[in-house]
């Protein structure tokens, strides 16, 4: 028994630097299992198949992962600023180093082609690419992501790009950032580069992740960047990002590129907690908050019916919201990336309760069933637009050994594929994250990552998790618990 643990540690720990095209010779061993060639993986009885091609996938986003924040011309993004300021993350933490990634994109590109990853979903650092977030490219920061999308498809793995994951320029939020309309062409302009500058290779976009956390963390409660707490600033800011979504749409079509394109919302399916009608109403009306105000633009080309006749008379989202802009945030997307975390119970008062275990992510409360039924309200409600979740996961405290990681994990890619049967479109599945990484306000105490990087020294060890989503890919499956 002890023989077994110590030798199950010493094979998920193995630091990985597989063999790797573009640095010929860095490799050492891969740690994989060695397996007859064409000898294929199977299910176990019990075991619950995904269709074929299905997109196992792991995310990253540039701030959290990258580092080498002031390297080869980067500006600094609302990221940078916010970081600095005292009090604002767990033990003063920035984004300066991350996980080092910038430099060690090879050693992380064999880490995800030893997962077997088919898919990986990163996001582009706008100020790394434009420092000043108009007008100039930045060459150096653009080749960093050709040698990344290049060192992806060299392994067999579909890049998937997101355009902007929370780290304004800080050039144009000393314009105003998203408070100023400009800001959602400032976007487009700057997405239409990437589409001419990389849409050869990335044929897979996404526009925007989670606009509802920039307006409820960053403008609302201001514990994210930029930091404001003014919720009428953030009502608009919120309006010019899914305009900017829609212009950014628009500029992919008018590239001419081939690919699909679509934005990565965060939604909560929401629950009554009770069956009162009290409770149902409350329900109602958190859901528009939660799901309908992100979803019926982009998918429907409206916002929910009352939503802005039920704004302040004097709110200034009134007037942000101009004739045509629903048309256009509503501009035929190809499909919709969800990011599931947790659900949310409404009392007949309005209140927020928590019915199920929470991780050290204290608003993770666990509900593998609210993905099953998030995904087949989407197809109920919005159609059948294809599907991909970009975002599921959970930090734990448990190091290399994350046997919670793993359950987690299990029972929501179960609740998955009983969407699946149930017919929704549901095509990859992207586990947050591939590596531990700076987790916004809470620094690095929170590690989200399949493979671990050490704080000190950026070593990478892959968790066991790690090893069983492997096992997972490969088997295009899961065998039962
Ligand atoms: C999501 C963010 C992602 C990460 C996870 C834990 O809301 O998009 O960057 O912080 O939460």
């Amino acid at each position: 028994m002890r023989r077994r643990h110590v030798l199950t540690l010493a094979a998920v720990s193995a630091v990985v630097s597989g063999c790797s095209p573009d640095k010929p010779g860095a490799s050492t061993s891969t740690g994989t299992p060695a397996r007859t060639a064409g000898e294929a993986p199977t299910l176990g009885p019990g075991g619950l198949a995904f269709p074929k091609g299905f997109a196992w996938g792991a995310s990253t986003s540039a701030y959290q992962v990258e580092g080498a924040a002031a390297e080869d011309g980067r500006g600094p993004s609302v990221w940078d600023t916010f970081s600095h300021q005292p009090g604002r993350t767990l033990g003063g933490d920035t984004g300066d180093v991350a996980a080092d990634h910038y430099h060690r994109v090879y050693e992380d590109l064999d880490l995800m082609k030893d997962l077997g990853l088919k898919s990986y979903r990163f996001s582009i650092s706008w100020s790394r690419v434009m420092p000043q977030g108009q007008g100039a490219l930045n060459a150096k920061g653009l080749d960093f992501y050709h040698r990344l999308v290049d060192g992806l498809l060299t392994r067999g793995i579909t890049p998937m790009a997101t355009l902007f994951h929370w780290d304004t320029p800080q050039a144009l939020q000393d314009k105003g950032g998203w408070e100023q309309r400009d800001c959602a062409q400032w976007f487009a302009d700057y997405a239409q580069q990437m589409f001419y500058s990389l849409g050869d290779k990335v044929t897979t976009w996404l526009t925007l992740n989670e606009p509802k956390t920039v307006v409820s963390l960053g403008y609302t409660t201001g514990i994210h960047a930029p930091g404001k707490k003014d919720r009428r600033a953030a009502t608009v800011a919120g309006h010019h990002l899914l305009l900017a979504h829609g212009l950014a749409v628009k500029a992919f079509r008018g590239t001419g590129r081939k690919g699909t394109i679509g934005a990565a919302l965060n939604l909560s399916p929401v629950y009554p907690v009770d069956g009162s009608a009290g409770a149902a109403k409350q329900a109602a009306a958190v859901d528009v908050e939660e799901n309908r105000r992100w979803l019926d633009p982009v998918l429907l080309g409206k916002y929910p019916d009352g939503w802005l006749a039920g704004q302040p008379t004097n709110a200034p989202i009134r007037t942000a919201v101009r004739d045509g802009d629903p048309a256009i945030i509503g501009e035929k997307a190809d499909l919709l990336a969800v990011q599931y975390y947790n659900p949310v119970f409404v009392t007949a008062q309005g209140g927020r309760v928590t019915k199920h275990p929470t991780t050290q992510a204290t608003w993770l409360e666990i509900y593998p069933d609210g993905l099953y039924d998030l995904l087949t309200r989407i197809k109920r409600d919005y159609g059948d637009i294809p599907l991909t979740i970009t975002e599921n996961g959970m930090p734990t405290t448990n190091d290399i050994k994350d046997d919670d990681r793993i359950a987690f994990l299990r029972d929501h890619f179960t609740a998955a594929h009983k969407a699946i049967q149930a017919g929704v479109r549901l095509q990859g599945f992207h586990v947050w994250s591939l590596l531990d990484n700076f987790e916004w306000a809470e620094g690095y105490s929170q590690r989200w990552g399949l493979i671990r990087v050490d704080p000190e020294t950026r070593e990478r060890r892959r968790k066991a998790s790690a090893e069983w989503y492997r096992t997972v890919i490969a088997k295009n499956g899961i065998d039962p618990a």
